[in-house]
């Protein structure tokens, strides 16, 4: 099978990639490196299997030739991060609905089977667990910049229900929780490799906020190990599936834990949400999957535990500093 991964020089998109070829696929790329790397898939460009095109999924000629030569379109390319969201919202916007408008189209007029990476953010502010795929959704006022990204997302879930629905596109719809590991970045807010990276350096460990709200954090292999299953699942045509951990840890916590996991001499400090972020930002304070859905479909559900994932995570930091 070949398989067209969009964003495929990103964290989860790279790791894909290795787990794709692994597994005999054969793979191609797009992606315009504004957050990927293209050391992230260096090691695979003499892979006859692999290849890669440098540019935006906004270029809908590239993409309907890449769409066309594949059997299968895995869509991750978007603009990640609550902090990177905040910084470019209009772009990010348009990347998130605009690009994902044009990898379903694409998909559809030549009925490849299509995955879309939602998120975790999709729920809002629900303080209750586990979340369930078909909860409601609840979001602050749009003035609130962060909720775009959610919004974002959700217009992309509609669109491929929709899609699926009417045109009876094969499209399945997954919302990642915090996934961690090695090639993620800290450069776009994301808390594991930031606090990492400061432990490393014995420099202050920044918790946003009073550092008591509460995330579950999901191991790179385990969430491309799903993403394969479901691409390979029939069943999974327009579903909405979580992909998560279950291991509930407070931002503080977290802290704490990496700090002593790396021996560092940091100290934590707590910095307010309108430093770290400006005004009228709001946080989520607790997101816990619910993941029979994905059990039921693909009998697997992520099983790394948080220690073991933060020492792969700090050992790939370490060699990068060394
Ligand atoms: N990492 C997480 O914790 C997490 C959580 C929820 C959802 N997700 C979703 O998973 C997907 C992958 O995220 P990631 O964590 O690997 O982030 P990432 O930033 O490493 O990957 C996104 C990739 O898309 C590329 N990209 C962005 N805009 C593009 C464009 N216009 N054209 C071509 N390529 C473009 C980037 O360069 C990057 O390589 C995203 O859709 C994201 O929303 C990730």
């Amino acid at each position: 099978m070949k398989i067209l991964v969009t964003g495929g020089a990103g964290f989860i998109g790279s790791n894909l990639c290795d787990l794709l070829l692994d597994r005999g696929e054969e793979v191609s790329i797009i992606d315009d490196l504004s957050t990927g790397s293209l050391d992230n898939i260096s090691h695979l460009f003499d892979n006859p299997r692999f290849s890669y095109t440098i540019d935006t999924i906004l270029n809908q000629d590239a993409m309907d030739r890449l769409v066309a030569d594949c059997d299968c379109v895995v869509h991750l390319a978007a603009a990640v991060g609550v902090k990177h969201v905040l910084e470019n919202p209009l772009s990010s916007i348009e990347t998130n609905i605009l690009g994902t408008e044009i990898a379903l189209k694409l998909s559809n007029k030549y009925k490849k089977k299509i995955l879309v990476a939602s998120t975790s953010e999709v729920y809002g502010k629900h303080m209750h667990a586990p979340l369930k795929e078909d909860d409601n959704l609840i979001y602050g006022p749009p003035s609130t910049m962060r909720w775009s990204y959610a919004a974002s997302k959700l217009v992309d879930e509609f669109t491929a229900l929709a899609y699926h629905r009417t045109k009876k596109l094969e499209a399945i719809i997954i919302r990642c929780f915090n996934t961690i590991g090695p090639r993620q970045t800290g450069m776009y807010g994301m808390v594991v490799p930031r606090f990492i990276q400061q432990a490393l350096r014995d420099e202050p460990i920044t918790v946003y906020g009073d550092g008591k709200q509460t995330r579950t954090f999901t191991y790179v292999g385990d969430v491309v190990e799903a993403i394969y299953r479901l691409i390979k699942c029939k069943e999974g045509a327009g579903e909405v599936v979580n992909i998560g951990g279950t291991e509930e840890i407070s931002i503080a916590d977290l802290a704490k834990k990496i700090k002593e996991l790396v021996g560092s001499k940091s100290e934590i400090v707590f910095i307010p949400y309108d430093q770290a972020y400006g005004k009228d930002f709001e946080d989520m304070m607790r997101r816990v999957p619910s993941l029979e859905k994905l059990n039921s479909l693909i009998g697997f559900t992520p099983v790394t535990p948080l220690d073991d994932i933060l020492r792969y995570t700090i050992e790939y930091f370490r060699s990068r500093a060394s």
